[in-house]
């Protein structure tokens, strides 16, 4: 009993101990003013009131206490948006105050920080640099239209793929083929190969593999010329300049993270949400018949005309966004958001999956409906191309190079 006791005003006194601390921590905050959010337990915080889908807890949560709330994970603060206006004044209006990456125990741990053009912060030489180069030599239109031919290809195999197995009545996984087919459209446009094969069981690994290309490939000359690897090797030979072959690997690697699974995930919702809508399917199926012909071969310059299936791929990314937060900012000083109190070094998430499914009159949308326009969380409308970290994929997802012209 003594014992029970005991613990009872152990956690009484913590209890306590933490209301204090926390009180005093909002004190000394310049505004006061944190967002509200539910009342967090001493240690643990609120983090009995997320589970592990913490897009779709913090989704419900802002159904309660709004479109900017708090949420204390242990001990560190987060600062949570889930409307678009919101996402505009960070992205947008204050995107200064907001533009450096909340860096995690994970991230640190690897590394990942020190090198990587996501997480560096802006104000790094080696994130200037890497920017640079990239809008350069990566990011290019013209970069993009000269391994047009390439993509050309990868889809004819992939076409080809998908026709035997149906002949041969196989069923055709498809979360396996679009991821395949992402990793050969970007390898095809990086280094002008294939890095996976349909059929083989034997899946690269991709840091290895890269390694090796850019070694390989680099020291023997075989590039097929107007690549983006081509542009950078010849980087490497100005000595004027910083960059060296670590760099390009692990550039590529990170676009191989960035771009493969975002992509094949997309495809993967948008087959799903057409299998479970036939109208919606037969409507896409009229326009490729339309616009590209029945057997022919389908081309980058279709794109644009393909304004029902742009639509459809708006509405799974609204939908299913295969990153459902931004990658999370923070802020060096208190910073004055809505009217509430950012805290210094607070974690600063935007949570995409929840914008994409509120409408901005504040009811939910869960259904899908692929019309004309562009969905809430459309680059664009919550102002990530425009901020000081734009999308840079944007132009470069296979299939979206339609997306470029239409970025600032
Ligand atoms: C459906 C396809 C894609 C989606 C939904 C997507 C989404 C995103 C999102 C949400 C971010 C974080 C933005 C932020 O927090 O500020 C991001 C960053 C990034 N994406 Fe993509 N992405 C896609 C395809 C690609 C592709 C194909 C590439 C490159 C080949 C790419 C390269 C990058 C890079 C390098 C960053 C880091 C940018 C920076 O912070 O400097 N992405 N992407």
């Amino acid at each position: 009993m003594d014992y029970l006791n005991f613990v009872l005003w152990l956690l009484l006194a913590s209890f306590a101990i933490h209301l204090f601390l926390s009180r005093l921590r909002q004190s000394k905050s310049r505004q006061g003013k944190l967002p509200p959010g539910p009342f967090p337990l001493p240690l643990i915080g609120n983090l009995l009131s997320i589970d592990n889908k913490l897009h779709r807890s913090l989704a419900a949560l802002a159904k309660d206490y709004g479109p900017l709330i708090t949420i204390h994970m242990g001990h560190l603060t987060s600062i949570v948006i889930s409307s678009s206006s919101i996402a505009k004044e960070v992205l947008q209006d204050k995107n200064i105050s907001f533009s450096n990456r909340y860096i995690g125990k994970v991230i640190q741990a690897l590394d990942t920080h020190k090198y990587s053009m996501a997480w560096l912060p802006v104000s790094s030489p080696l994130h200037y640099y890497l920017r640079k180069i990239s809008n350069s030599h990566i990011f290019l239109t013209s970069r993009l239209n000269a391994t047009q031919h390439l993509r050309q290809k990868r889809m004819e195999e992939l076409v080809a793929y998908v026709g035997k197995r149906c002949q041969s009545g196989l069923v055709v996984n498809i979360q396996e083929v679009a991821l395949d087919t992402s990793l050969n459209l970007l390898s095809s446009t990086l280094f002008s190969m294939n890095v996976v094969n349909y059929d083989s069981n034997d899946k690269c690994e991709i840091k290895k593999n890269i390694q090796l290309i850019v070694d390989e490939l680099g020291e023997q000359g075989i590039l097929e010329g107007g690549d983006v690897l081509d542009g950078l090797l010849c980087i490497l030979e100005d000595q004027n300049e910083e960059l060296d072959r670590s760099q390009i690997v692990r550039l590529f690697v990170e676009l191989f993270f960035a771009g493969t699974e975002t992509t094949s995930t997309t495809i993967e919702w948008a087959m799903a949400e057409l299998l479970h809508n036939p109208l919606k399917m037969r409507k896409a199926q009229a326009e490729l018949n339309r616009i590209v012909g029945k057997d022919n071969p389908v081309h980058e310059s279709h794109i644009p005309n393909l304004t029902y299936l742009q639509s459809v791929i708006n509405e799974t990314l609204r939908l299913h966004p295969p990153i459902p937060f931004l990658l999370p900012r923070t802020t060096s000083a208190d910073v004055v958001l809505s009217g509430f109190t950012v805290p210094k070094n607070a974690q600063v998430l935007v949570n995409v999956f929840a914008i994409g499914r509120t409408r901005a009159c504040g009811r939910t949308r869960t259904r899908s409906s692929p019309r004309g326009s562009w969905g809430p969380i459309s680059a664009s409308r919550v102002g990530i191309s425009s901020s000081f970290r734009s999308v840079p994929g944007v132009g470069y997802a296979p299939g979206f190079p339609w997306l470029a012209g239409r970025c600032p």
